[in-house]
C-alpha cells in the first residue's frame, strides 16, 4: 500500500477552545465573558444553550490529556480564557485562573505533548465590552497587558503561541452581522474598527513576547478560503476580488505586508466612510513579524454578484453544489491544497500550520457502543492528503491540527453540530472515541496517510 509520508518533524495535533469545552464559568474567580452574556440573551443561541458546563474540561482535563496522548497527538491547541486570568480584563492577575493553565501545560508536557496556546479565542471579558470592546482602541492595551501576564507565567514551557483566532469572525460576525458575541448588528464601521484593533493588538503582543525573551514561536490564526466565481461573467469575477479582499486579504495583508490592500481601502471607504481609526504607523506595528501563520480551513467560497446586497455579492450556500456537511458546508479537500499553495505564493517565507480543519456530522452512539463516523474518516483522510499535495507543490506546511478533540459548544449553534473525533454524551459527559479517532491515531503515530489502490486516502 502506497502511503503519503509527511516531512520529519511535522506536528500533528487536535484543537479546542476555552469557552467551548471548559465549563466552570463561575469557578476560582473567573469573570464574565461576552459569550456568557450573549448566551443569556434570549434568541441568540440555538436551544438557549450556554457554555456553563460544556464538556466540563475544567474538572476533567487530566483524563482529556490522557485521551490526547492515546491519540498520539504531538501537540494540543487550546485557548486561555482571558476572563479567568483577568476577570475584568485588566488589573491584578487572578492566580487561581492562571494555575489551571499551569497544571494543564505541565500535564501535557508529562505526556510529551507540546502546548499550542491561543490567547483570544473570542471570549473577551464582558467588562471590556462594556467599554466598547474591540471597537475601542484602549482594548489594544488591555490585550497586550493580558498577553504579557500569560507569557510571563507559561512562556518558559509553551513553544507555540497564537494571538487571535479568526479575527474576521470576531469583527464581522460579532460587530456587524450580530450572530456572534457581542451581537452588535448593522454597523460596518464598528466591524472595521474592531478588525483594526485586533490587528494592532496582535502586533503589540508579538512585540511584548519578543521583549520578554521566550524561546518559542508566535503567530496568528486566520480563517481563510479559496474563492471561485459562480459564472464566467465579469461581475462574478469582480465579486471574487471583493470577497477575497473582505475575507482573506483584509487580514493577511496588514499582518504579513504591513498595509491594508488598496482596492479594499477604496471599497470600504465608499461603503463606510474614511477609515480614520487607522493611525500612522499602526499597520507597520501589526506586521510585527510572525514565526508562522495558522490557517483554519473548512470550505471554499463560491460567490455571485448580487446588486442590492450590502456587499454587492453573495456567497452561495453549499458552494458549488457537491457534498455538504450537516451544517451545509461544502466538502472540498482540493480547496485546502489551493489555499496553501496560494499562501505560499502570495505571502512567501511564512511557515504555515493548519490550525483547524474538521467536519460536523450527526454522530450517534450505536448499539454496539461505538460511534461510527465514516464520513469524518474520509473527510480527514482526504484533507490530510490535500495538505500533502500542497507540501509537494512547495508549501512550507509545518503541522496540522484537527478540529476538534471532542464534541463541544459550537457557538450560536449550541451542541447540535458534533465536530469531535471523540464523542461526548452531554448527559453524562462520558467521552467515547469515534472511528475517526482510530484514523487520527494511525496517521499521527506513523506521520503518514495510506493510499488505497483505488487512489483514495486511507489510514
Ligand atoms: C471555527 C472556530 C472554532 C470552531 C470551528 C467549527 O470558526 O474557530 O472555534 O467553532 O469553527
Amino acid at each position: 500500500m502506497d502511503e503519503l509520508r509527511f516531512p520529519d518533524g511535522f506536528t500533528w495535533g487536535l484543537a479546542t477552545s476555552a469557552y467551548q469545552i471548559e465549563g466552570a464559568v463561575d469557578r476560582d474567580g473567573r469573570g464574565e465573558s461576552v459569550w456568557d452574556r450573549y448566551c443569556r440573551t434570549p434568541g441568540k443561541v440555538v436551544d438557549g444553550a450556554t457554555g456553563d458546563v460544556a464538556c466540563d474540561h475544567y474538572d476533567r482535563f487530566e483524563a482529556d490529556v490522557d485521551l490526547l496522548a492515546d491519540l498520539g497527538a504531538g501537540s494540543y491547541r487550546f485557548s486561555v480564557s482571558w476572563a479567568r486570568v483577568l476577570p475584568t480584563g485588566t488589573g491584578p492577575a487572578n492566580t487561581r485562573g492562571l494555575d489551571f493553565y499551569d497544571r494543564l501545560v505541565d500535564r501535557l508536557l508529562e505526556h510529551g505533548i507540546a502546548p499550542t496556546v491561543t490567547l483570544n479565542h473570542w471570549d473577551l471579558p464582558q467588562a471590556l465590552q462594556d467599554e466598547g470592546g474591540w471597537t475601542a482602541r484602549a482594548t489594544v492595551e488591555r490585550f497586550d497587558e493580558y498577553a504579557g501576564v500569560v507569557f510571563a507565567r507559561l512562556g518558559d514551557r509553551v513553544v507555540r503561541w497564537i494571538t487571535h483566532n479568526e479575527p474576521w469572525c470576531v469583527a464581522f460576525l460579532g460587530y456587524w452581522r450580530g450572530v456572534h458575541a457581542p451581537g452588535v448588528s448593522g454597523d460596518l464601521v464598528a466591524a472595521l474598527r474592531a478588525a483594526h484593533h485586533l490587528h494592532l493588538s496582535h502586533g503589540r503582543a508579538v512585540r511584548t513576547y519578543r521583549e520578554q525573551g521566550h524561546p518559542g514561536e508566535i503567530g496568528i490564526t486566520l480563517n481563510l478560503a479559496p474563492h471561485s466565481p459562480d459564472s464566467d461573467s465579469d461581475a462574478d469575477r469582480e465579486a471574487v476580488r471583493l470577497s477575497d479582499g473582505y475575507f482573506n486579504r483584509w487580514f493577511l495583508d496588514p499582518v504579513l505586508r504591513g498595509s491594508y490592500p488598496d482596492d479594499m481601502v477604496d471599497h470600504f471607504s465608499r461603503l463606510a466612510g474614511p477609515l480614520d481609526f487607522v493611525a500612522p504607523g499602526d499597520t507597520a506595528e501589526a506586521a510585527a513579524g510572525i514565526d508562522f501563520l495558522g490557517v483554519n480551513y473548512y470550505q471554499p467560497r463560491v460567490v455571485r454578484a448580487t446588486p442590492g446586497h450590502d456587499l454587492g455579492y453573495e456567497v452561495l450556500e453549499g458552494g458549488s453544489g457537491g457534498a455538504t456537511t450537516s451544517m451545509g458546508w461544502e466538502i472540498a479537500p482540493g480547496g485546502l491544497t489551493e489555499l496553501l499553495i496560494r499562501l505560499a505564493h502570495d505571502y512567501p517565507g511564512t511557515p504555515l500550520f493548519v490550525t483547524e480543519n474538521g467536519v460536523a456530522l450527526e454522530d450517534r452512539l450505536a448499539d454496539d457502543g461505538a460511534v461510527h463516523d465514516p464520513v469524518r474518516v474520509d473527510f480527514l483522510r482526504n484533507h490530510f492528503a490535500a495538505a500533502h499535495r500542497a507540501i509537494e507543490a512547495g508549501a512550507d506546511l509545518r503541522g496540522y491540527f484537527v478540529w476538534s478533540l471532542m464534541d463541544n459548544f459550537e457557538w450560536a449553534l449550541g451542541y447540535r453540530p458534533r465536530f469531535g473525533v471523540v464523542y461526548v454524551d452531554f448527559q453524562t459527559l462520558r467521552r467515547i472515541p469515534k472511528d475517526s479517532a482510530a484514523l487520527v491515531r494511525a496517521v499521527f503515530t506513523r506521520n503518514a496517510v495510506g493510499m488505497d489502490p483505488g487512489g483514495g486516502a486511507s489510514a
